[in-house]
């Protein structure tokens, strides 16, 4: 019912919207959220049903093709997963130009899926939808084999290669634990819960990240420099660093360096943010933080264990009985128990946001998917209100002061 048309005719009028609160750029098919109400629904399923039921890679086909997969599509997908689960030889050689100790393993990633494009220039245009899909099968595939490479590189340790026997998630974990001579065989559990974490953060409409991969995307830029481009946006403290930063804020209370009261005390000063509270969507609650704080209590009654969980509760009580936190609607979001669940599973802290960006992946894939095929869609340009000086004139360099 918009007329697109109608409305690119009226230009001249600049909305000042900062941290872009209020303004719609796009219109989207993909994820539905109502932060009032605390709903999110992906293709029109609630979250919840999602969650309980279905899987990450149903997930994600759901996201990019917009229906559940029927069964044929399902094994289609999961072949062509296995069947790109590699990567090329020569990639394997980009990790050698990083640091083995102290790196970041954001910085491998986006690298990496970045220069993955250079291996595919064949799919820089997509024309139809079977190049599509091999370019969707390369990137979900691929992404988990570079994030567990970043890792294995990280430590120092030789890079355990994917088995196509394994399921998406078990392989991660495959690829990220076993040694040679011996195959990590995780508990099923931490298989479920892996899925569900990816499944939690695969899409949430036009978050910082995902603006980004279709604000580039609009440039008409490749899947594979989009996308790497959302990675690089997720990687700051306020969006996809914020379960690293969770767990911080929960050790400096476990290590004795505050009390909850003294932390809570801190954060109303303003000394410092109460870390995976608060969201510029939800004002009720976030649906999936619910999901997940669940998924904590039933991890651990299946003798995994964490001495934060106990802390991150006292400390979501404490914010939630009082005014500072009320009066400004904050409420723990995703990240407040995802941190939880990650290190339960033995990833380590400085791979928090590689996760998010491996589960975040269908949904960036998604919304650049529904920009690049959209005729009316254009390349984003916003505008700003120029607050600097008026005219003056040149001054040659001996006059200046
Ligand atoms: N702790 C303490 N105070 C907070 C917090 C917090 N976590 N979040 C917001 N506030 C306060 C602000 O100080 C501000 O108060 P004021 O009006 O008195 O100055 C008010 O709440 C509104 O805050 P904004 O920064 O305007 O909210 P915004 O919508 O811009 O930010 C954000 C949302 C970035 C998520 C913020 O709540 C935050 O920094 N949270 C902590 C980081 C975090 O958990 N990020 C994960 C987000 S979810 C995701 O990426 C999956």
């Amino acid at each position: 019912g918009i007329d697109i048309t109608q409305l690119r005719a009226q230009s001249g009028l600049i909305t000042y919207d900062p941290g872009y609160g209020n303004t719609g750029a796009c219109t989207s098919n993909i994820t539905f959220v109502d932060g009032e109400k605390g709903i999110l629904r992906y293709r029109g399923y609630p979250i919840e049903d999602l969650a309980e039921h279905g899987k990450f890679i149903e997930t994600a086909w759901l996201l990019i093709f917009g229906e559940l997969p029927l069964k044929e599509d399902l094994a289609r997908f999961s072949a062509l997963l296995t069947a790109e689960e590699l990567i090329h030889e020569d990639l394997r050689h980009h990790f050698e130009g990083f640091p083995s100790h102290k790196n970041q393993p954001m910085a491998i990633l986006s690298a990496v899926i970045n220069a993955l494009g250079s291996y595919h220039p064949d799919l820089y245009d997509i024309n139809d939808k079977s190049e599509f899909f091999l370019a969707v099968g390369k990137i979900i595939s691929k992404v988990r084999t570079i994030a567990a490479f970043s890792y294995r590189k990280s430590i120092g340790r030789p890079f355990v290669y994917p088995d196509p026997d394994l399921s998406y998630c078990h392989n991660f974990l495959h690829m990220m634990f076993s040694i040679p001579y011996k195959q990590y065989d995780p508990p099923e559990e931490a298989v479920k819960a892996l899925s569900l974490i990816f499944q939690l953060h695969a899409d949430h409409e036009q978050n910082c990240s995902t603006s980004t991969v279709r604000m580039v995307g609009s440039t008409q830029a490749n899947i594979f420099a989009s996308v790497s481009s959302g990675i690089c946006a997720l990687w700051g403290r306020l969006h996809g660093g914020a379960n690293a930063a969770v767990i911080d804020m929960l050790e400096t209370i476990n290590n004795g360096d505050y009390t909850i009261d003294e932390y809570i005390e801190k954060v109303k000063k303003r000394e410092c943010r109460l870390m995976g509270f608060g969201h510029r969507i939800y004002k009720s609650f976030d649906p999936r933080a619910k999901i997940l704080k669940k998924a904590t209590h039933d991890l651990l009654q299946h003798g995994f264990s964490d001495e934060l969980l106990d802390i991150a509760m006292q400390l979501e009580e404490r914010a939630l009985s009082d005014d500072f936190f009320i009066e400004r609607k904050l409420y723990p979001n995703v990240d407040f128990y995802s941190g939880i669940i990650l290190r339960a599973l033995g990833i380590p802290v400085a791979m928090f946001p590689v996760m998010f960006a491996i589960g975040r992946m269908p949904g960036w894939i998604a919304h650049w998917y529904e920009d690049y095929t959209n005729p009316t869609s254009r390349i984003n340009r916003p505008r700003q209100i120029y607050t600097g000086e008026t005219p003056r004139n040149y001054v040659p360099i001996d006059f200046r002061k």
